[in-house]
């Protein structure tokens, strides 16, 4: 029987995982320039954790978890997202009396049953941070910078930043009545979960897959445009922030965010090249959740970033790195003896942190040069009887054809001076 990948998960191959490395390190540095910590969490969780963190009435929890019983009968679910388990672990391990803000990021797997498409899968990559216990404006800046940071160091221009405020629970009370006056009569058209969200929690109603496209959301009122007067305060607080940085946003009163954690700022990073919802990144405040998670009331903002999509957009704006070449110097022996003295400097090269290759596989000097030049090392060495009684060898340069000649014993100070 062959077995294939399962549905939405990939494979990340030897010939793409470049692509990969150069965003997590690029990640993890603009990370550290801001004195953000990584934090590295477990794959599961209990289910409660996501029902109460993320939301009971969100799609992600009602449709998307991979949920199962395991073998003590406890329900487990794969995480769908990094935020809950971060919260989880600030609590648990007593980071709620660090001094703040207490800044923490990430590079998870996430799961999530969705349909397959461009941009979409059910095991993806998210970069993420999270940061606790600021409750001012400042930090929302921050982290928005922290991905305009990144954006740049990847080569990447024009993803658009989109913020909005949807305010706190005081006004939400108040819009989520205006919602409902305005959905009422109009129920009886919505779809059975729009019923539902509407009894529950009418902000959900607002970017249902279903109905978000209909006029009656398109015109109902904008959480916005009534806000109270500390939501709208630290809204503009925020804006003046950016302003003063030069990060360019645009107001996007539609953005509410499919997770039921936030408050106030909300943001996306969008763009076209990455399929018909084109966020490579969301986040934004979540003052509620350490509370609704049984911690002390701490204020909390973070992102996530989708990095299959961030792949995506790097390859449409053409800045994917260069393949690095590990390998630096091949190592072609002529005979037996030959083959000696290149196994012992490959393990001396080695040692010494320079990465080099020599035949293995019992292949002819010609076949061993025709391998050096597939795998397209940038130097090459041959050791044959000549070499071995000189005690000299010639390294070339495959790019030039340029041969400089080199003591045997002198090798390995030769490559860390003139080929790493
Ligand atoms: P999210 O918007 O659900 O937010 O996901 C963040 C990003 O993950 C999306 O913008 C997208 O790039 C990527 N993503 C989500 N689902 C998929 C999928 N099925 N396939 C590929 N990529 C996907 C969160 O997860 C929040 N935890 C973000 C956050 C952190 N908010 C505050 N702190």
């Amino acid at each position: 029987m062959k077995f294939s990948a399962q549905k939405g998960t990939k494979d990340i191959l030897p010939s793409e995982i470049y692509r990969w490395q150069k965003a997590e390190q690029t990640f993890a540095s603009v990370c550290h320039s801001f004195g953000y910590e990584e934090i590295r969490i477990p794959t599961f969780e209990q289910t409660d954790l996501f029902a109460r963190g993320v939301g009971d009435t969100t799609d992600v929890v009602t449709k998307e978890m991979y949920t199962f019983e395991d073998k003590g009968g406890r329900s487990i679910t794969l995480r769908p997202e990094g935020t809950a388990g971060v919260a989880r672990s600030f609590i648990e391990n007593g980071m709620t009396s660090l001094p703040t803000p207490v800044r923490l990021f990430y590079n998870i797997t996430a799961f999530r049953y969705e349909k397959m498409q461009k941009g979409r899968y059910r095991e993806f990559h998210q970069f993420g941070l999270e940061a606790f216990g600021a409750e001012g404006p400042s930090i929302d800046a921050e982290i928005i910078s922290v991905v305009d940071i990144f954006f740049k160091k990847m080569g990447l221009e024009n993803i658009g930043l989109r913020i909005n405020s949807i305010g706190c629970p005081k006004c939400r009370a108040e819009y989520n009545k205006l919602l409902k006056d305005h959905f009422r009569p109009h129920i009886g058209e919505m779809c059975e979960d729009c019923r539902e969200r509407f009894e529950k929690n009418p902000l959900r109603m607002i970017d249902c897959k279903i109905d978000g496209s209909k006029d009656i959301v398109k015109n109902a009122p904008r959480l916005i445009d009534y806000l109270c007067e500390d939501c709208k305060a630290h809204f503009e607080g925020l804006k003046s922030e950016l302003d003063a940085l030069g990060v360019k946003y645009e107001i996007d009163p539609n953005i509410v965010r499919g997770l039921d954690y936030y408050s106030r700022t909300v943001f996306e990073f969008v763009s076209e090249n990455v399929g018909t919802q084109g966020t490579i990144c969301g986040g934004g405040r979540y003052d509620g959740l350490i509370g609704i998670m049984d911690g002390p009331a701490t204020p909390g903002i973070g992102f996530a970033m989708g990095v299959e999509r961030l792949l995506i957009e790097a390859e449409a704006q053409g800045k994917l790195p260069e393949k690095p070449s590990h390998v630096r110097l091949y190592v072609a022996a002529m005979s037996d003896a030959a083959k000696k003295t290149a196994s012992k400097l490959c393990y001396d090269l080695r040692l010494a942190g320079i990465g080099c290759e020599t035949d293995l596989a019992g292949r002819s000097f010609r076949a061993q040069m025709k391998y050096a030049g597939k795998q397209e090392i940038p130097y090459l060495v041959v050791i044959g009887d000549d070499e071995l009684a000189n005690g000299e060898v010639k390294i070339k340069n495959m790019a030039n054809g340029e041969e400089t000649p080199v003591k045997l014993d002198e090798i390995v100070k030769y490559c860390q001076d003139n080929i790493v």
